[in-house]
């Protein structure tokens, strides 16, 4: 049997998915008891799995050992929040910078600034303070959680871009790639018409 990729630490990484994940929920549902609205239409959380992790240490030239998976990569948790709104989005990061034991270590807005190719999200990066020893012998460790943050229409198009990027050979690839810049335009379009709706919405 081959070590993990994590070392010691993959169950420690599951414990911290769920607990990210429970408080995320608990925000959510708080906010729903106030306003009645759904901020979080759904979550995905996961750890990467040991495949991913050394497949991404190579790519990034680093060497396959739990220190790089830990520390130099800062996705081994990652969670996505799949928003019905634009604003919801917006709401759920002012939660998350909010968080106890947390620091934003990284914000990225590709709604705002979206990716040449049409990707829209907004990621985060934590690092989370815990009671657990980290690699490097903190007594309180830090781990990173990578959020991705989107829209459910930015979810279905980041879904059928992946499928694009990792099929080996595609006929029409050009007209694909302007195809997918096409439709992530108007998704965003339709995006902030819907915002516009509901705020109209509750306005009244
Ligand atoms: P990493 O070193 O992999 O973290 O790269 P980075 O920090 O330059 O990437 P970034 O934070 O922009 O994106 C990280 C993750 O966002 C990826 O692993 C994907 O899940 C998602 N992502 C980013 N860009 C795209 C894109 O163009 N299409 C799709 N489908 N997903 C994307
Ligand atoms: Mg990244």
């Amino acid at each position: 049997m081959t070590d993990s990729i994590y070392g010691g630490y993959a169950n420690i990484l599951e414990e911290l998915r769920s607990m990210m994940e429970e408080r995320i929920n608990t925000y959510t549902k708080e906010v729903y008891q106030e306003t009645g609205l759904k901020i979080c239409e759904h979550l995905i959380a996961r750890v990467k799995s040991e495949d991913s992790m050394r497949e991404k240490c190579n790519r990034k030239g680093v060497p396959e050992t739990p220190e790089s998976a830990l520390k130099r990569m800062r996705d081994s948790i990652g969670i996505r929040i799949i928003c019905p709104f634009i604003d919801d989005i917006y709401e759920n990061v002012n939660r998350l910078r909010n968080f106890p034991d947390c620091e934003v270590v990284e914000e990225k807005d590709y709604i705002r600034h979206a990716k040449p190719n049409g990707y829209r999200s907004y990621h985060m990066i934590l690092e989370l303070e815990t009671n657990y020893p980290d690699i490097l012998g903190n007594p309180k460790g830090k781990f990173f959680v990578e959020i991705q943050l989107r829209t459910i229409a930015m979810d279905s198009w980041a879904a059928l871009e992946h499928q694009m990027k990792y099929k080996k050979h595609i006929e029409n690839q050009e007209l694909i790639v302007e195809e997918l810049k096409r439709c992530a335009d108007e998704l965003a379009s339709c995006d902030v018409s819907m915002q516009t709706i509901r705020n109209l919405i509750y306005q009244g």
